[in-house]
């Protein structure tokens, strides 16, 4: 039997190499597009990447950017995946702000591309996007797939564009695609200027005599933190079902930035009030206060159910940044060693 071909926008991304992980462990051959950089841009899948030279390697990496939609096509055509996630984005909310155009290109242009692309070349595939709860904005809470949008920053219109065309290519071409609607999802591997790693890295380096002071933005700002590993899971199990349909994913639980920052610093024995300091530059112009989500139909439709809590989520988090610091990597993550004899590699 030969193994199902997938194509992965964003690989290199938190999403992306946990993702890598998961459909390499079930028989597939993964494909991913990465940018080129000056510097290595590749360290969350290093664990995964074998040379291509050798026998049964089943991970392939290819340049490309969602700007360019001539080498996007060239990719499509010589990869022929049988599934698509897009998870390629400039995902950062108060960048956003400051590059709104770039953002639009990419986070949002950048999924038209894709799909006008897929369609012009007549390739059969399934199509995840990956939207975003920062869609619903201003909305009511909990939301849900029937909730309005509201989005409150250039990234969230960006969003909600690219949740818009993948609906209308499905309406319009009866292509397969299918937006999963997930809220903030974390790890160790998360990007270190998002509010969660930031925290947990900064505890890891006060307790460790490095650090004195973090500086923050609101701390009143509500979110619904899952376990990012549980969500990729989830991404897959909407590729996989009978119809194509839109999803959200959440724990339906809300916590506060200032929540997250007593469990992490108490968590590593530190008073966060000691610790914590104000900086406006990290406000933005426009927030979402609140966002929690109601998962019911993936739960009831797909079987999706997230297990672990915020105080895990913290712990774990943590536990990873102080182990870091401890093997001296900076702030490169790593939630699994590659000295010999552990390097992943799957083949
Ligand atoms: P991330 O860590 O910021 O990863 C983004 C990925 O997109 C990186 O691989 C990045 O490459 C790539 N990328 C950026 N611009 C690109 C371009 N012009 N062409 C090709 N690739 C480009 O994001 P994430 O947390 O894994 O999230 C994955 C996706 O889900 C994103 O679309 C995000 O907006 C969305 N999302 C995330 C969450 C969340 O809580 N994590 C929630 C809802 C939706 P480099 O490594 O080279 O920068
Ligand atoms: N990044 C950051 N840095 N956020 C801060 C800070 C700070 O110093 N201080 C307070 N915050 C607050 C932000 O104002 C926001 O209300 C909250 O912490 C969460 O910010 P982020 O961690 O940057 O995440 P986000 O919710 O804006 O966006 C993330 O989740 C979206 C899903 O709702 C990103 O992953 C998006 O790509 C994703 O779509």
């Amino acid at each position: 039997m030969t193994a199902r071909r997938a194509l992965i926008t964003g690989i290199t991304g938190q999403d992306g190499s946990y993702l890598a992980e998961l459909l390499l462990g079930k028989g597939y051959e993964v494909h991913g597009i990465i940018r080129r950089s000056s510097t290595f841009n590749t360290s969350r899948i290093d664990h995964l990447y074998a040379d291509p030279h050798l026998p049964d390697v089943r991970l392939f990496l290819h340049h490309g950017d969602l700007l360019e939609v001539t080498r996007i096509m060239v990719l499509l055509n010589k990869i022929q995946p049988e599934e698509v996630y897009n998870l390629a984005a400039q995902s950062h909310v108060r960048l956003s702000f400051d590059e709104p155009e770039y953002t639009a290109e990419v986070t949002g242009l950048g999924t038209l591309r894709l799909l006008e692309a897929i369609r012009q070349i007549g390739l059969e595939c399934r199509f995840y996007q990956a939207s975003s709860s920062e869609m619903f904005g201003s909305s009511p809470y909990p939301q849900d797939e029937r909730s309005p949008l509201n989005p409150r920053s250039p990234y969230g219109t960006s969003k909600a564009y690219s949740y818009w065309v993948a609906r209308n290519y499905r309406e319009a071409y009866q292509l397969f695609t299918v937006n999963g609607i997930l809220f903030n999802h974390e790890s160790p591997r998360r990007g270190p200027t998002f509010v969660t790693r930031k925290i947990t890295r900064a505890v890891a380096r006060i307790k460790a005599g490095l650090d004195k002071f973090l500086y923050l933005g609101n701390l009143d700002a509500v979110r619904d933190w899952g376990y990012a590993p549980e969500y990729v899971e989830g991404m897959w199990r909407m590729l996989r079902a009978d119809e194509p349909d839109d999803y959200v994913l959440a724990t339906g639980t809300g916590s506060s930035v200032r929540d997250f920052l007593a469990l992490a610093f108490e968590y590593a024995g530190l008073d966060w009030e000691r610790h914590v300091r104000f900086d406006e530059s990290y406000l933005r112009p426009a927030e979402v206060d609140s966002i929690i989500g109601d998962a019911s139909k993936a739960r009831s439709e797909l079987g999706w159910e997230p297990k672990v809590a915020l105080d895990e989520l913290v712990r774990i988090m943590v536990d990873a940044d102080i182990r870091l610091l401890e093997v001296g990597r900076g702030s490169e993550w790593v939630d699994r060693p590659r000295w010999p004899g552990n390097e992943g590699h799957v083949r």
